[in-house]
Protein backbone atom coordinates (compact mmCIF):
# COMPACT_ATOMS: atom_id res chain seq x y z
CA UNK A 1 0.00 0.00 0.00
CA UNK A 2 1.39 3.56 -1.29
CA UNK A 3 -0.02 6.47 -0.52
CA UNK A 4 0.97 9.98 -1.73
CA UNK A 5 -0.47 10.93 0.91
CA UNK A 6 -2.30 10.21 4.35
CA UNK A 7 -6.00 11.46 3.66
CA UNK A 8 -5.53 8.66 1.11
CA UNK A 9 -5.61 5.99 4.16
CA UNK A 10 -8.69 7.22 5.73
CA UNK A 11 -11.85 4.22 5.24
CA UNK A 12 -11.65 1.12 4.03
CA UNK A 13 -11.44 0.35 7.56
CA UNK A 14 -11.75 -3.50 8.34
CA UNK A 15 -15.27 -5.43 9.14
CA UNK A 16 -14.20 -7.78 11.95
CA UNK A 17 -16.51 -10.55 13.13
CA UNK A 18 -17.03 -11.19 16.93
CA UNK A 19 -16.62 -14.18 18.42
CA UNK A 20 -19.87 -15.95 18.98
CA UNK A 21 -18.36 -17.28 22.37
CA UNK A 22 -18.12 -13.93 23.58
CA UNK A 23 -21.41 -12.13 22.88
CA UNK A 24 -23.21 -15.88 23.43
CA UNK A 25 -25.86 -14.74 20.65
CA UNK A 26 -26.99 -18.18 18.88
CA UNK A 27 -28.18 -17.05 15.67
CA UNK A 28 -27.23 -13.59 15.02
CA UNK A 29 -23.37 -12.76 13.57
CA UNK A 30 -22.34 -9.25 15.15
CA UNK A 31 -19.47 -7.40 12.92
CA UNK A 32 -17.82 -4.62 14.59
CA UNK A 33 -16.89 -2.04 12.08
CA UNK A 34 -13.50 -0.37 12.60
CA UNK A 35 -13.73 2.82 12.44
CA UNK A 36 -11.19 3.24 14.97
CA UNK A 37 -7.98 2.26 12.67
CA UNK A 38 -8.96 5.06 10.52
CA UNK A 39 -5.74 7.43 10.02
CA UNK A 40 -6.47 9.83 13.02
CA UNK A 41 -7.74 7.36 15.09
CA UNK A 42 -11.93 7.62 14.75
CA UNK A 43 -15.20 7.55 12.52
CA UNK A 44 -15.11 11.62 12.28
CA UNK A 45 -11.82 11.19 10.32
CA UNK A 46 -13.98 10.73 7.41
CA UNK A 47 -16.28 13.32 8.02
CA UNK A 48 -13.64 15.67 9.02
CA UNK A 49 -12.22 15.36 5.30
CA UNK A 50 -15.12 15.47 3.38
CA UNK A 51 -15.84 18.55 5.00
CA UNK A 52 -12.81 20.08 5.11
CA UNK A 53 -11.39 19.07 1.45
CA UNK A 54 -13.64 21.61 -0.64
CA UNK A 55 -12.94 24.31 1.26
CA UNK A 56 -9.00 24.17 1.19
CA UNK A 57 -8.36 25.83 -2.24
CA UNK A 58 -7.70 29.10 -1.44
CA UNK A 59 -8.07 29.16 2.05
CA UNK A 60 -3.80 30.02 3.35
CA UNK A 61 -4.33 32.81 0.45
CA UNK A 62 -7.30 34.01 3.02
CA UNK A 63 -5.73 33.58 6.16
CA UNK A 64 -8.28 31.20 7.19
CA UNK A 65 -8.56 29.63 10.36
CA UNK A 66 -10.22 26.02 10.69
CA UNK A 67 -13.08 26.05 13.35
CA UNK A 68 -15.12 23.46 14.85
CA UNK A 69 -17.72 23.28 17.96
CA UNK A 70 -15.97 19.74 19.10
CA UNK A 71 -14.34 18.85 22.22
CA UNK A 72 -13.27 15.46 20.77
CA UNK A 73 -12.40 13.55 17.41
CA UNK A 74 -13.82 15.78 15.03
CA UNK A 75 -11.23 18.39 16.52
CA UNK A 76 -8.41 15.83 15.92
CA UNK A 77 -9.17 14.88 13.05
CA UNK A 78 -9.32 18.48 12.18
CA UNK A 79 -6.23 19.97 13.69
CA UNK A 80 -4.41 17.01 12.20
CA UNK A 81 -6.06 18.27 8.65
CA UNK A 82 -5.17 21.62 9.04
CA UNK A 83 -1.81 21.52 10.09
CA UNK A 84 -1.05 18.73 6.73
CA UNK A 85 -2.78 22.22 4.60
CA UNK A 86 -0.97 24.41 6.38
CA UNK A 87 -3.68 25.71 8.47
CA UNK A 88 -4.37 26.79 11.86
CA UNK A 89 -7.65 25.22 13.73
CA UNK A 90 -9.73 26.25 16.45
CA UNK A 91 -11.80 24.03 18.83
CA UNK A 92 -14.72 25.31 20.51
CA UNK A 93 -16.12 23.80 23.21
CA UNK A 94 -18.00 24.05 26.38
CA UNK A 95 -15.93 22.39 28.08
CA UNK A 96 -12.90 19.76 27.33
CA UNK A 97 -13.41 16.28 29.57
CA UNK A 98 -11.60 14.14 28.05
CA UNK A 99 -8.20 15.74 29.70
CA UNK A 100 -6.24 13.72 26.94
CA UNK A 101 -7.49 15.08 24.23
CA UNK A 102 -7.73 18.49 25.38
CA UNK A 103 -3.73 17.86 25.74
CA UNK A 104 -3.77 15.88 22.02
CA UNK A 105 -5.08 18.91 20.73
CA UNK A 106 -3.05 21.48 22.01
CA UNK A 107 0.13 18.94 20.88
CA UNK A 108 -1.40 19.37 17.70
CA UNK A 109 -1.15 23.23 17.75
CA UNK A 110 -5.05 23.94 18.22
CA UNK A 111 -6.26 26.71 20.23
CA UNK A 112 -9.12 25.30 22.62
CA UNK A 113 -11.31 27.67 23.69
CA UNK A 114 -13.96 26.61 26.33
CA UNK A 115 -17.43 28.91 26.13
CA UNK A 116 -20.15 28.13 29.18
CA UNK A 117 -22.35 25.82 26.69
CA UNK A 118 -24.65 24.10 28.63
CA UNK A 119 -24.75 20.53 27.11
CA UNK A 120 -22.15 18.41 25.56
CA UNK A 121 -23.56 18.48 21.86
CA UNK A 122 -24.98 21.66 20.42
CA UNK A 123 -28.21 22.40 20.84
CA UNK A 124 -28.99 25.03 18.07
CA UNK A 125 -32.62 26.11 19.70
CA UNK A 126 -30.74 27.10 23.00
CA UNK A 127 -30.38 30.44 22.32
CA UNK A 128 -29.35 31.35 25.83
CA UNK A 129 -26.21 29.27 25.04
CA UNK A 130 -22.76 31.23 24.41
CA UNK A 131 -21.95 27.96 22.49
CA UNK A 132 -25.07 28.40 19.85
CA UNK A 133 -24.49 32.25 20.22
CA UNK A 134 -20.60 31.62 18.92
CA UNK A 135 -22.31 29.09 16.46
CA UNK A 136 -24.40 31.76 14.85
CA UNK A 137 -21.98 33.77 14.53
CA UNK A 138 -19.72 31.77 12.61
CA UNK A 139 -22.75 30.92 10.08
CA UNK A 140 -22.34 35.26 9.23
CA UNK A 141 -20.66 36.49 6.02
CA UNK A 142 -17.00 37.37 6.00
CA UNK A 143 -15.13 36.03 9.05
CA UNK A 144 -12.03 34.67 8.54
CA UNK A 145 -13.14 31.21 10.15
CA UNK A 146 -13.12 27.99 7.87
CA UNK A 147 -16.07 26.60 9.94
CA UNK A 148 -16.98 23.09 9.08
CA UNK A 149 -20.10 23.07 11.05
CA UNK A 150 -20.33 19.34 11.68
CA UNK A 151 -24.03 19.50 13.57
CA UNK A 152 -25.30 21.10 10.22
CA UNK A 153 -23.31 19.66 7.32
CA UNK A 154 -24.69 17.59 4.90
CA UNK A 155 -20.96 16.56 3.90
CA UNK A 156 -20.79 14.90 7.27
CA UNK A 157 -23.37 12.31 6.59
CA UNK A 158 -22.24 12.41 3.05
CA UNK A 159 -18.94 10.98 4.25
CA UNK A 160 -20.82 7.96 5.71
CA UNK A 161 -23.50 7.94 2.44
CA UNK A 162 -20.02 7.26 0.33
CA UNK A 163 -17.77 4.99 2.30
CA UNK A 164 -18.82 3.60 5.64
CA UNK A 165 -22.37 2.32 4.45
CA UNK A 166 -21.32 1.24 0.81
CA UNK A 167 -17.90 -0.68 2.46
CA UNK A 168 -20.39 -2.22 4.94
CA UNK A 169 -22.87 -3.76 1.67
CA UNK A 170 -19.34 -4.75 0.11
CA UNK A 171 -18.08 -6.57 2.81
CA UNK A 172 -20.79 -8.32 3.45
CA UNK A 173 -21.18 -9.72 -0.40
CA UNK A 174 -23.30 -6.92 -1.67
CA UNK A 175 -26.39 -7.81 1.65
CA UNK A 176 -27.20 -4.98 3.69
CA UNK A 177 -26.76 -6.01 7.72
CA UNK A 178 -30.29 -6.96 8.93
CA UNK A 179 -29.72 -4.32 12.15
CA UNK A 180 -26.98 -1.86 12.12
CA UNK A 181 -26.03 -0.26 15.20
CA UNK A 182 -24.58 3.06 16.06
CA UNK A 183 -23.76 5.61 18.99
CA UNK A 184 -25.14 9.28 17.87
CA UNK A 185 -23.44 12.62 18.26
CA UNK A 186 -23.95 14.80 15.46
CA UNK A 187 -26.03 11.74 13.82
CA UNK A 188 -23.69 11.58 11.13
CA UNK A 189 -22.59 8.54 10.94
CA UNK A 190 -25.42 6.62 11.73
CA UNK A 191 -28.04 8.62 9.37
CA UNK A 192 -25.13 8.32 5.94
CA UNK A 193 -24.69 4.55 7.18
CA UNK A 194 -28.27 3.62 7.65
CA UNK A 195 -29.37 5.71 4.40
CA UNK A 196 -27.39 3.45 2.43
CA UNK A 197 -28.10 -0.03 4.02
CA UNK A 198 -32.04 1.12 3.68
CA UNK A 199 -31.46 1.60 -0.42
CA UNK A 200 -30.67 -2.10 -0.63
CA UNK A 201 -32.97 -3.27 2.18
CA UNK A 202 -35.71 -1.38 3.42
CA UNK A 203 -35.58 -3.84 6.03
CA UNK A 204 -32.43 -3.12 8.21
CA UNK A 205 -33.71 -2.20 11.65
CA UNK A 206 -31.70 0.91 13.14
CA UNK A 207 -30.40 0.86 16.57
CA UNK A 208 -29.12 4.65 18.02
CA UNK A 209 -27.00 4.21 21.33
CA UNK A 210 -27.13 7.19 23.47
CA UNK A 211 -26.01 7.89 27.31
CA UNK A 212 -28.07 7.68 30.14
CA UNK A 213 -29.52 10.60 31.72
CA UNK A 214 -26.90 12.82 33.22
CA UNK A 215 -24.33 10.31 32.60
CA UNK A 216 -21.23 11.08 30.64
CA UNK A 217 -20.17 9.23 27.59
CA UNK A 218 -17.48 11.00 25.71
CA UNK A 219 -18.04 11.71 22.13
CA UNK A 220 -22.25 10.94 21.88
CA UNK A 221 -25.50 12.65 23.15
CA UNK A 222 -27.46 11.81 26.26
CA UNK A 223 -30.98 10.65 25.66
CA UNK A 224 -32.10 14.53 27.40
CA UNK A 225 -29.78 16.28 24.23
CA UNK A 226 -31.96 14.11 21.44
CA UNK A 227 -33.79 16.76 19.99
CA UNK A 228 -34.28 17.13 16.17
CA UNK A 229 -31.84 19.54 15.56
CA UNK A 230 -28.88 19.54 12.92
CA UNK A 231 -28.37 16.19 11.18
CA UNK A 232 -30.11 14.49 13.85
CA UNK A 233 -33.52 12.91 12.71
CA UNK A 234 -35.74 10.84 14.76
CA UNK A 235 -37.07 8.39 11.83
CA UNK A 236 -33.39 7.08 11.11
CA UNK A 237 -33.85 4.72 14.21
CA UNK A 238 -36.19 2.03 14.47
CA UNK A 239 -35.45 2.06 18.28
CA UNK A 240 -32.81 4.82 20.24
CA UNK A 241 -31.63 3.45 23.58
CA UNK A 242 -29.90 4.57 26.46
CA UNK A 243 -26.33 3.17 27.74
CA UNK A 244 -24.91 4.10 31.24
CA UNK A 245 -21.25 4.98 31.23
CA UNK A 246 -20.45 1.66 33.50
CA UNK A 247 -22.07 -0.48 30.60
CA UNK A 248 -19.74 1.55 28.23
CA UNK A 249 -17.26 0.81 30.05
CA UNK A 250 -17.94 -2.73 30.79
CA UNK A 251 -18.65 -3.19 26.78
CA UNK A 252 -15.19 -1.80 26.40
CA UNK A 253 -13.56 -4.37 28.58
CA UNK A 254 -15.23 -7.00 26.10
CA UNK A 255 -13.68 -5.55 22.82
CA UNK A 256 -10.35 -4.55 24.74
CA UNK A 257 -9.69 -8.23 26.72
CA UNK A 258 -11.72 -10.33 25.08
CA UNK A 259 -11.95 -9.70 20.85
CA UNK A 260 -8.35 -8.17 20.34
CA UNK A 261 -10.06 -4.66 20.17
CA UNK A 262 -8.34 -1.93 21.52
CA UNK A 263 -11.66 0.55 21.00
CA UNK A 264 -12.96 2.87 23.19
CA UNK A 265 -16.38 3.54 25.48
CA UNK A 266 -18.52 4.35 22.83
CA UNK A 267 -17.27 1.38 20.81
CA UNK A 268 -18.31 -0.20 24.13
CA UNK A 269 -21.31 1.50 24.41
CA UNK A 270 -22.30 0.17 20.55
CA UNK A 271 -21.08 -3.19 21.40
CA UNK A 272 -23.30 -3.61 24.52
CA UNK A 273 -26.33 -1.59 23.63
CA UNK A 274 -26.38 -4.33 20.40
CA UNK A 275 -25.89 -7.66 22.58
CA UNK A 276 -28.15 -6.02 24.79
CA UNK A 277 -31.00 -5.52 22.31
CA UNK A 278 -30.28 -8.52 19.97
CA UNK A 279 -30.63 -11.13 22.84
CA UNK A 280 -34.35 -9.91 22.97
CA UNK A 281 -34.59 -11.71 18.90
CA UNK A 282 -32.06 -13.75 19.02
CA UNK A 283 -33.99 -16.95 20.15
CA UNK A 284 -37.04 -16.47 18.03
CA UNK A 285 -35.27 -16.18 15.07
CA UNK A 286 -35.45 -18.73 12.30
CA UNK A 287 -32.93 -17.38 9.70
CA UNK A 288 -29.33 -16.36 10.93
CA UNK A 289 -29.44 -12.67 10.77
CA UNK A 290 -26.74 -10.20 10.50
CA UNK A 291 -25.71 -7.25 12.58
CA UNK A 292 -22.79 -4.70 12.22
CA UNK A 293 -21.88 -1.99 14.78
CA UNK A 294 -19.04 0.94 14.98
CA UNK A 295 -15.87 0.74 16.53
CA UNK A 296 -16.05 4.70 16.91
CA UNK A 297 -12.26 5.47 18.45
CA UNK A 298 -9.46 3.68 20.69
CA UNK A 299 -9.36 3.16 24.12
CA UNK A 300 -5.94 4.87 24.99
CA UNK A 301 -7.13 8.23 25.03
CA UNK A 302 -10.09 7.39 27.87
CA UNK A 303 -7.30 5.89 30.43
CA UNK A 304 -8.46 9.20 32.90
CA UNK A 305 -11.92 8.83 31.74
CA UNK A 306 -11.56 5.09 33.48
CA UNK A 307 -9.69 5.85 35.82
CA UNK A 308 -12.24 8.39 37.45
CA UNK A 309 -15.54 5.82 37.38
CA UNK A 310 -13.63 2.43 37.86
CA UNK A 311 -10.21 2.98 39.76
CA UNK A 312 -9.91 -0.76 40.71
CA UNK A 313 -8.94 -1.07 36.64
CA UNK A 314 -6.16 0.71 36.56
CA UNK A 315 -4.95 -1.12 40.06
CA UNK A 316 -6.18 1.57 42.34
CA UNK A 317 -8.62 1.41 45.40
CA UNK A 318 -12.57 1.65 44.30
CA UNK A 319 -14.55 4.45 44.90
CA UNK A 320 -17.56 3.73 47.59
CA UNK A 321 -19.38 6.47 47.76
CA UNK A 322 -19.99 7.50 43.72
CA UNK A 323 -22.92 9.37 42.10
CA UNK A 324 -22.60 5.51 39.96
CA UNK A 325 -23.26 3.58 42.57
CA UNK A 326 -26.60 5.34 44.13
CA UNK A 327 -29.89 3.36 44.20
CA UNK A 328 -33.33 5.05 43.22
CA UNK A 329 -34.08 5.08 46.58
CA UNK A 330 -31.22 7.09 47.55
CA UNK A 331 -31.92 9.34 44.56
CA UNK A 332 -35.51 9.54 45.32
CA UNK A 333 -34.96 10.34 48.86
CA UNK A 334 -33.37 13.90 47.84
CA UNK A 335 -34.91 17.05 49.35
CA UNK A 336 -35.60 19.22 46.29
CA UNK A 337 -36.19 22.55 46.85
CA UNK A 338 -38.17 24.92 44.61
CA UNK A 339 -37.24 28.31 43.15
CA UNK A 340 -39.67 29.70 46.41
CA UNK A 341 -38.59 27.60 49.03
CA UNK A 342 -35.25 27.63 47.60
CA UNK A 343 -35.02 31.68 48.47
CA UNK A 344 -36.91 31.22 51.54
CA UNK A 345 -34.36 28.94 53.02
CA UNK A 346 -31.37 30.93 51.99
CA UNK A 347 -33.38 33.84 53.71
CA UNK A 348 -33.88 31.74 56.85
CA UNK A 349 -30.60 29.29 57.55
CA UNK A 350 -28.16 30.73 55.23
CA UNK A 351 -27.32 27.43 54.00
CA UNK A 352 -23.69 26.82 52.11
CA UNK A 353 -24.87 27.22 48.56
CA UNK A 354 -22.64 25.35 45.88
CA UNK A 355 -23.10 25.93 42.53
CA UNK A 356 -22.08 22.71 40.74
CA UNK A 357 -21.46 24.11 37.09
CA UNK A 358 -18.20 24.85 34.88
CA UNK A 359 -16.33 28.06 35.84
CA UNK A 360 -17.61 30.23 32.90
CA UNK A 361 -21.11 29.79 33.70
CA UNK A 362 -20.76 30.60 37.25
CA UNK A 363 -18.28 33.60 36.38
CA UNK A 364 -21.25 34.79 33.93
CA UNK A 365 -24.66 34.25 36.20
CA UNK A 366 -24.70 32.55 39.95
CA UNK A 367 -26.76 32.73 43.13
CA UNK A 368 -25.12 36.05 45.32
CA UNK A 369 -22.94 34.03 47.83
CA UNK A 370 -22.48 30.70 46.24
CA UNK A 371 -19.40 29.01 45.88
CA UNK A 372 -18.41 27.06 42.67
CA UNK A 373 -17.59 23.57 42.68
CA UNK A 374 -17.54 21.97 39.40
CA UNK A 375 -19.24 18.80 39.44
CA UNK A 376 -16.58 16.26 38.26
CA UNK A 377 -14.03 18.36 40.57
CA UNK A 378 -16.79 18.07 43.43
CA UNK A 379 -16.93 13.96 42.94
CA UNK A 380 -12.84 13.85 43.05
CA UNK A 381 -13.24 16.17 46.53
CA UNK A 382 -15.97 13.65 48.03
CA UNK A 383 -13.52 10.49 47.96
CA UNK A 384 -11.65 11.94 50.36
CA UNK A 385 -14.81 12.28 52.73
CA UNK A 386 -17.18 15.55 53.81
CA UNK A 387 -15.79 18.22 52.40
CA UNK A 388 -17.40 20.34 55.48
CA UNK A 389 -18.89 20.03 58.72
CA UNK A 390 -22.46 18.29 59.24
CA UNK A 391 -23.58 20.93 61.42
CA UNK A 392 -23.39 23.43 58.13
CA UNK A 393 -26.83 23.26 56.04
CA UNK A 394 -25.97 23.20 51.84
CA UNK A 395 -27.97 23.93 49.03
CA UNK A 396 -26.36 22.52 45.53
CA UNK A 397 -27.15 23.73 42.49
CA UNK A 398 -26.72 23.35 38.70
CA UNK A 399 -27.98 24.09 35.22
CA UNK A 400 -31.14 22.02 35.86
CA UNK A 401 -30.94 20.25 38.69
CA UNK A 402 -30.42 16.26 37.89
CA UNK A 403 -26.70 16.63 39.01
CA UNK A 404 -26.95 18.47 42.21
CA UNK A 405 -29.93 16.03 43.20
CA UNK A 406 -27.28 13.21 42.69
CA UNK A 407 -24.73 14.60 44.58
CA UNK A 408 -27.51 15.47 47.50
CA UNK A 409 -28.33 11.86 47.76
CA UNK A 410 -24.62 11.03 47.79
CA UNK A 411 -24.00 13.58 50.41
CA UNK A 412 -27.10 12.03 52.46
CA UNK A 413 -25.20 8.71 52.31
CA UNK A 414 -21.92 10.16 53.58
CA UNK A 415 -23.96 11.24 56.66
CA UNK A 416 -24.40 14.99 56.15
CA UNK A 417 -28.13 15.68 57.82
CA UNK A 418 -29.25 18.59 55.69
CA UNK A 419 -28.60 18.51 52.16
CA UNK A 420 -30.92 19.83 49.50
CA UNK A 421 -31.00 20.19 45.59
CA UNK A 422 -32.66 23.31 43.63
CA UNK A 423 -34.87 22.08 41.33
CA UNK A 424 -34.87 23.09 37.95
CA UNK A 425 -31.37 24.21 38.77
CA UNK A 426 -30.29 28.15 38.02
CA UNK A 427 -32.13 27.96 34.59
CA UNK A 428 -35.40 27.76 37.14
CA UNK A 429 -34.01 30.17 38.94
CA UNK A 430 -33.78 32.52 36.11
CA UNK A 431 -37.14 31.73 34.45
CA UNK A 432 -38.87 32.73 37.86
CA UNK A 433 -37.10 35.93 38.28
CA UNK A 434 -34.86 35.32 41.24
CA UNK A 435 -32.18 37.30 41.32
CA UNK A 436 -28.51 36.76 39.95
CA UNK A 437 -25.22 38.20 40.38
CA UNK A 438 -22.42 38.79 38.15
CA UNK A 439 -18.61 38.11 38.68
C1 LIG B 1 -16.04 8.54 20.19
C2 LIG B 1 -17.22 8.86 19.33
N1 LIG B 1 -18.15 7.94 19.13
C3 LIG B 1 -19.25 8.20 18.42
C4 LIG B 1 -19.46 9.41 17.83
C5 LIG B 1 -20.73 9.66 17.06
O1 LIG B 1 -20.56 9.93 15.73
P1 LIG B 1 -21.54 10.91 14.95
O2 LIG B 1 -21.10 12.31 15.24
O3 LIG B 1 -21.31 10.54 13.51
O4 LIG B 1 -22.93 10.65 15.39
C6 LIG B 1 -18.50 10.40 18.03
C7 LIG B 1 -18.68 11.71 17.48
O5 LIG B 1 -17.91 12.63 17.72
C8 LIG B 1 -17.35 10.11 18.79
O6 LIG B 1 -16.41 11.04 19.03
Amino acid sequence: MRYDSITEAIGNTPLVRIDPAVHGLRNIDLYAKLEMLNPFGSVKDRAAWNMVRPRLAGAVERGEQVVELSSGNTAKALATLAGLHGLRFKSVTNRMRVPEIKELLLLLGAVVEELPGRSECLDPTDTDDPLTLFHQALSQEGTAYLHTDQYYNPRNTEAHALGTGPEIVKDLDGRAPDWFIACVGTAGSSTGVATVLREHDPAVRVLGLVARKSDFIPGIRTIDEVHEVGLFDPDTYDAIEAVSSDEAIDGMLTLNRRCGLLAGPTSGAAYLGAVRHLRTVDEELTERGTAVFIACDRVESYLSYVRQRRPELLGRAPHRDTVASLTEGELSAVTSLDVADARRWIERDRPLVIDLRGPHAYAALHIEGAVNIVDDLFGQLLRGGLPFGTRQPVLLTCPVGDRSAQFAALLTRMGHPDVRSLSGGIIAWRDAGAPLVRD
